[in-house]
């Protein structure tokens, strides 16, 4: 095909770029959330450090397009999340985690910039991980909790696309956390399961 083929767009899209060296979304309609020191109580072994530390520096933010309204069905989302690099205890900063609310529903994850984990933890309270760096796609499956920890020294950025009927369940996490955490060990990241 020649590349001057006569092809225009009609319809507007998105109008959103995805900058692939830094994750960051560009343009309209863009929804932020940000999670700092302050919001994260309870998610972290070491509430003490969690404590000590400024309650307003950011764990993490995300940035998400929504072209359809949440909970509606048959479409999809997609966004960023930008962790910084830090440590919690000898936990590394990390999103709280969650199952989907509607738990027959999956993701994708895709790292674009830094090095982190991929927490998983499927219905039967099987933790894993699996290790995130430029490029490296992750499929999660349905009936899966998520959570992702920054191990590297820069920030980590991925981009995610879910169902828009997938919904947060972020209360399992909260009362049951993880069978296992990623902590620092020897300053390797090691999955320690739980008492
Ligand atoms: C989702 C995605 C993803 C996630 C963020 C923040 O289902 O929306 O898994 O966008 O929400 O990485 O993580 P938490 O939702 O666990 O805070
Ligand atoms: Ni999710």
């Amino acid at each position: 095909m020649s590349p001057q083929s006569n092809c225009s767009a009609t319809e507007p899209g998105l109008q959103i770029v995805a900058d692939i060296s830094s994750g960051e979304l560009v343009g309209e309609g863009i929804q932020r959330v940000t999670r700092a020191i302050k919001d994260m109580k309870g998610i972290f072994r070491d509430e003490k450090s969690r404590q000590s530390l400024s309650q307003d520096a950011v764990v993490y933010r995300v940035q998400a397009v929504y072209p359809v309204g949440e909970g509606e069905e048959g479409g999809l989302f997609w966004g960023t999340t930008f962790i910084e690099p830090g440590m919690v205890g000898d936990e590394y900063f990390m999103t709280k985690g969650h199952f989907h609310a509607n738990r027959h529903r999956g993701e994708y994850y895709m790292t674009v910039t830094g090095r982190g984990a991929l927490i998983l933890m499927d219905e039967n309270r099987r933790t894993t991980f699996e290790p995130m760096h430029p490029g490296s796609l992750h499929y999660i499956r349905a009936n899966t909790a998520h959570r992702v920890a920054n191990i590297g020294e820069s920030v980590l950025a991925f981009w995610a696309c879910w169902p828009s009927d997938a919904g947060h369940d972020y209360d399992s996490i909260a009362s049951l956390g993880f069978s296992a955490r990623l902590r620092k060990v020897n300053g390797i990241a090691t999955l320690v399961e739980e008492p």
